[in-house]
């Protein structure tokens, strides 16, 4: 190929070439020099730039291994070109798996049973969030103006557009009369987890934001003879009230890396909670 004979005019290719001494001493001392750095680096806490910047010191010392050492700087183009190919997949393939392993979150586990967290039910933002706080209440607000005021109105009168065809009439917060399922904190996160006649359940809401409308539902009610909650209050609905609430009706938080290495083991206990379909539950009975 004329293209061929064009580049071994000029690079060399094709021909062994050997490293001088004095070059190889000097590739051999910046190498040295690279990993120095490295090292150093490492006593710098930058998360995970850390990583980012052990990859990219590693990744110069490779292609000075194989410009020099491995002498592709002086062989044909092509077989640079194939040697750089093979490296950028497996850059791409490790960027691809320190992504997902560096973003994986904690495991809940409850009963020896590991708690999904699709909807952040599990993992709390807010501490101990059954307190209220003024960042529990303006967010309360917010969830109530967007899930609530069709059915219990704008100001939680219990007259929203909806209302009209509902039997019983939603609850009107303003007044302490009618509750059903009480006014406690809990109780009240209960009935929007669990929905009450013609109310849905809001399960799927974040716990955040459950407790969120809790707050800002007693806030539009009288305040005197405000119920509270007892440590067992809190118990009944599964929180541990000693907890600080960020890992949700959780008993312990585990990397997620231990927790695949526990199901690894093979203990049934440890395995999410399959549904079964009724069939099968039958026939168990
Ligand atoms: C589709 C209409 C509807 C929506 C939407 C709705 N509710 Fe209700 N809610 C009702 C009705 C109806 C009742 C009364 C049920 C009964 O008395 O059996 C009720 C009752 C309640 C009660 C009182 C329960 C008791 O102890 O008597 C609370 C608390 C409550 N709702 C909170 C909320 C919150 C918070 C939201 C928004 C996240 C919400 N509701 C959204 C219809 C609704």
């Amino acid at each position: 190929m004329a293209n061929q004979k064009h580049q071994d005019n000029h690079g060399g290719g094709g021909h062994h070439h050997i490293l001088s001494t004095p070059m190889a001493l000097k590739i051999f001392g910046l190498l040295l020099l690279l990993t120095a750095i490295t090292v150093a680096a490492a006593q710098v806490d930058l998360g995970v730039m850390n990583f980012a910047v052990a990859m990219i010191i590693a990744s110069i010392k490779a292609t000075l291994v194989c410009l020099f050492f491995m002498g592709l700087k002086y062989d044909h183009k092509e077989n640079a070109v194939i040697f750089s190919t093979s490296l950028i997949f497996m850059a791409i393939f490790m960027v691809l798996t320190f992504g997902d392993l560096l973003t994986r979150g904690d495991v809940y586990v409850k009963n020896g049973k590991i708690l999904p967290d699709v909807t952040g039910q599990v993992k709390s933002k807010f501490t101990k969030p059954w307190i209220v706080t003024p960042e529990l209440l303006a967010n309360g607000k917010e969830q109530f103006q967007s899930q609530c005021i069709a059915c219990h109105g704008p100001t939680g009168h219990g007259d929203g557009p909806a209302a009209a065809g509902l039997n019983p009439k939603p609850r009107n917060f303003t007044s302490a009369d009618g509750w059903k399922q009480g006014r406690k904190p809990s109780e009240i996160f209960h009935t929007i987890s669990t929905g009450l006649g013609g109310m849905p359940s809001f399960a799927s809401a974040p716990a955040d934001d459950r407790w969120s409308l809790v707050h800002y539902v007693r806030s539009l009610g009288p305040t005197d003879k405000m119920p509270v909650d007892s440590p067992d209050d809190l118990k009944k609905i599964g929180i541990d009230p000693n907890s600080d609430g960020t890992s949700g009706s959780a008993e312990k938080v585990i990397p997620i890396d231990m927790a695949i290495d526990e199901m690894a083991i093979d203990n049934p206990a440890n395995a999410v909670a399959a549904p079964v379909a009724p069939a099968a539950k039958a026939k168990k009975k």
